[in-house]
């Protein structure tokens, strides 16, 4: 293999750049060439592109977002805009493709696998909702910026006897709001993955207030509702004011911290390995510690991860 080339696609999140880097390297140590996709299936369809060096990937480990930018690309779900892509990498001469992104952008790795492409997925997105990883590249990350917006928080409500409605982002995973409400202490996790009665959650922040508690935190995943929704719901009718905290994009940049940047530096790895192995059509995960391949085919029909009973349970018990 003399050529490969790698992308950014979807959703950015922290990591991202660590693991482009993991890739580079790892290739250019075995003398092949990297090719840089500019703006994720954007760049493979309009041909913007960059030779990578061992330096385009210098001083970039630290650092959230991607070198190469992202897109979401609706093109891509064409199947012209996929003759498009994969005729930019026969163009290119180039031999294996590594996608660094989340489900969107399997798919699109997968299209390209089933044209001839030799492709291998690298997990990354924020939400934690591929199957078949325990984490995707990014999660931890975003879990600590919230950790430190919620932990902030957490003491000017305690000041003012105020309910803060947190809003996480997650389509339609409730991973971010669910392990966070865990790790922060909040009192609720809404989530799309359970049905949730407020009427019941109003009864039982009411009653804290009764017994002096001076602050309650309630953690919404976007995919259940609007933390200004769930707010104008509850507001007057829990003792607590009530106000609202969106925590938005702020959840996907920033430094990424040691967990992601060692998981970035082993899907890194592991992406370029497999690709030489002769293995394609496959994501990268962590699995119980271990690094595991399995086909996107797998990984896309199982769909969203289902939450961890665990994590309900420890945020039910421990609230
Ligand atoms: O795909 C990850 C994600 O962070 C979702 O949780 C969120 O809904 C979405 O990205 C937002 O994406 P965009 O920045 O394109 O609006």
């Amino acid at each position: 293999m003399k050529r490969i080339a790698v992308l950014t696609s979807g959703g950015d999140c922290s990591g991202m750049n660590a693991a482009l880097r993991a890739v580079v390297r790892t290739a250019m140590n075995e003398g092949i060439e990297v090719v840089g996709i500019h703006r994720g299936f954007r760049g493979l369809i309009d041909r913007q592109y960059e030779i990578m060096q061992n330096r385009s990937v210098s001083n970039i480990l630290q650092r959230g977002g991607t070198i190469l930018q992202s897109a979401r690309c609706k093109e891509m779900l064409t199947a012209a805009g996929q003759t498009l892509a994969a005729d930019t990498l026969t163009g290119l001469g180039v031999e294996g493709l590594v996608v660094i992104g989340g489900g969107g952008s399997l798919r699109g790795a997968q299209a390209l696998a089933e044209r001839g492409t030799q492709v291998i997925g690298i997990p990354a997105s924020i939400d934690n909702d591929l199957s078949f990883t325990d984490m995707s590249l990014g999660v931890d990350t975003a879990l600590n910026n919230i950790l430190y917006a919620v932990d902030c928080l957490k003491d000017t409500a305690s000041s003012h006897d105020r309910t803060f409605v947190v809003e996480c982002m997650g389509r339609d995973s409730g991973y971010l709001a669910l392990v966070s409400a865990v790790a922060v202490g909040a009192e609720f996790a809404i989530i799309p993955e359970r049905p949730y009665d407020l009427e019941a959650i109003c009864g039982n922040l009411r009653q804290r207030y009764q017994e002096g508690r001076i602050n309650a935190i309630i953690m919404v995943a976007e995919g259940a509702g609007t933390a200004h929704d769930i707010a104008a719901q509850i507001r007057g009718r829990i003792g607590f004011e009530t106000r609202v905290m969106v925590l938005g994009h702020y959840q996907r940049g920033g430094s990424p911290s040691a967990f992601d940047r060692l998981l970035a530096a082993r899907f890194g790895l592991a992406a370029v390995e497999s690709l030489l192995a002769g293995e394609s059509g496959k994501m990268v995960g962590l699995s119980c510690s271990d690094i595991a391949l399995t086909d996107f085919e797998q990984v896309l029909q199982a769909g969203i991860r289902p939450i961890d009973q665990l994590m309900v349970t420890l945020a039910h018990k421990l609230s």
